[in-house]
């Protein structure tokens, strides 16, 4: 039979559970992470109860005083935490009772370890949260400065991987900057959605005590008190958010990455990744091999899974709160934490890589990335575009034949093909002009890419703006909670 520990919920139980049990349902391992915010969570609920004279105004001190104590341990890491204890929020309260008793005990009045939970977990999701969009923001920011720093460089662009038109090198990173721009917009709609407090909600039907649940709220920097008790305790949404808003951040890096492995090969040559971001092989002694790149492919699909384990848990889960949500925090703490080492990695990758220009001038000599312009030069000439997409079909089949460019048939041969040609049509025809020449909006021409900064600097202006300003916002709000004299009821307020 189980060890005769105390478990905060021993007094039912004629015997304690057996040791697989408890070692089966232990969560301390992964919520270890949430001390901080069950220490902060707690002192806001232990002022309230005071303030609202549902414990008295010395218990009220006692436990402030405590539970500051254990703030200062649990960020020095010197909480003394007790690994056979059943999860962080037991450890948290045992530990404040056995340093003042009864007071102590008083702790729990008008709260569960269920709101207690979702309360301490939106707390931690909310820093989560300002922390990828800090890390999106960093990999934003290097994409944005090498693409200013390559605007007149021109590459082949692709569909189906095969060679369409030419485009701006700058272009193509900046569509990459595009994708995480929107993601940094959804990770801050799910930062609103995180920021409200199941904090008395109790059980799961709200308590009998006097409380006030706005100003719990209030304290630890809510934007509100959730408005059903029931859907307080249960409520896993913004966990869900995150990781579906992560998953898909980490599948625009896969894409990235999946180019920079093979933009890396000798084949394509695009870019040559630093050193810093290689390694090498154990038998090959030449091998320099884009590991970085590979393992941040790689590793969305353990986001995906992630997504995928959170909304099978929740499914068909009825209300309110079940067991089965113990399983959110592990899904989340390794999604955030990969996602945020994933993107500082590919910052840094992107930093440092370096462009091979002629590689990518030269490869759009090739494979008639121009075709489309001489449609459109035919199209400028009167012809109906579906003609001249016909003519063009034609001269590309006669260029292949001959192994010859579009650029180096004669006047006559392209007259060949269309009446309609003239002299002028050389003008047309140089990869720097088909990119020169598309100027509508969000198009390739160096002429048009600007309009892609002004609007990329002001996304990030907001995005760090939030960031920098939510952060401020909660730390002074903790700060206040800590720092607040005891809580003789008005000094509270
Ligand atoms: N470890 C639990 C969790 O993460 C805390 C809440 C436990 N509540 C309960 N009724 N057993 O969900």
């Amino acid at each position: 039979m189980g060890q005769e520990r105390k478990m905060l919920w021993s007094g039912r139980f004629a015997q304690g559970a057996a040791d697989e049990t408890l070692a089966f349902t232990s969560s301390l391992a992964v919520d270890r992470r949430l001390a901080r915010y069950d220490i902060l969570g707690s002192l806001a609920h232990a002022r309230m109860l005071a303030r609202q004279g549902v414990i008295a105004p010395e218990d009220g001190e006692r436990i402030v005083d405590g539970l500051k104590k254990l703030y200062a341990q649990a960020e020095s890491g010197a909480l003394a935490i007790d690994p056979k204890l059943e999860d962080i929020h037991s450890n948290v309260e045992l530990l404040l009772t056995s340093m003042i008793e009864d007071a102590g005990a008083r702790l729990h009045t008008g709260r569960s370890r269920n709101d207690q939970v979702a309360t301490d977990l939106r707390m931690w999701q909310r820093d989560a949260v300002l922390e990828t969009m800090e890390a999106i923001y960093e990999l934003e920011h290097v994409l944005m400065e090498r693409a200013s720093d390559n605007v007149e460089v021109i590459m082949p662009g692709f569909t189906h991987v095969q060679h369409a038109q030419p485009i701006s090198l700058a272009h193509h990173l900046m569509a990459h900057f595009q994708r995480l721009a929107r993601d940094a917009e959804r990770f801050a709609q799910c930062y609103r959605r995180t920021n409200v407090s199941p904090l008395g909600s109790a059980a799961l039907a709200g308590t009998t005590f006097n409380i006030d649940r706005l100003y719990t709220a209030d304290m630890l920097a809510f934007d509100a008190p959730c408005a059903n008790s029931l859907d307080g305790v249960s409520d896993r949404d913004f966990v869900a958010e995150y990781l579906f808003a992560a998953s898909l951040c980490a599948v625009h890096l896969s894409s990235m990455c999946e180019e920079l492995v093979y933009w890396s090969s000798p084949e394509f040559g695009f870019v040559d990744i630093d050193d810093a971001h290689s390694t090498g092989s154990s038998i090959m002694p030449q091998k320099k091999n884009p590991d970085v790149a590979e393992l941040t492919r790689g590793r969305a699909g353990a986001a995906i899974g992630d997504l995928v384990n959170m909304l099978c848990t929740l499914k068909s889960l009825p209300l309110s709160y079940n067991r089965d949500l113990q399983e959110d925090k592990a899904a989340l703490f390794a999604c955030h934490d990969r996602t945020v080492s994933c993107l500082r990695l590919a910052a840094a990758m992107v930093a440092a890589m370096r462009f091979d220009k002629e590689r990518m001038l030269a490869a759009t000599r090739d494979g008639f990335l121009n075709a489309t312009d001489l449609a459109d030069y035919l199209v400028t000439k009167g012809l109906p575009f579906r003609r001249a997409h016909e003519a063009v079909g034609a001269a590309v089949r006669y260029c292949i034949e001959q192994g010859k460019r579009l650029e180096e048939l004669t006047l006559d041969e392209l007259r060949s093909f269309s009446e309609l040609v003239e002299e002028d049509v050389f003008s047309v025809l140089p990869v720097e002009r088909c990119v020169l020449r598309r100027m509508s909006v969000g198009g390739t021409s160096p002429n048009v890419i600007p309009m892609q900064f002004s609007q990329g600097m002001s996304a990030l202006r907001k995005q760090s703006e939030m960031f920098q300003n939510e952060r401020a916002r909660l730390r002074s709000a903790y700060q206040r909670l800590l720092d607040r004299g005891t809580p003789n009821g008005k000094s509270l307020v």
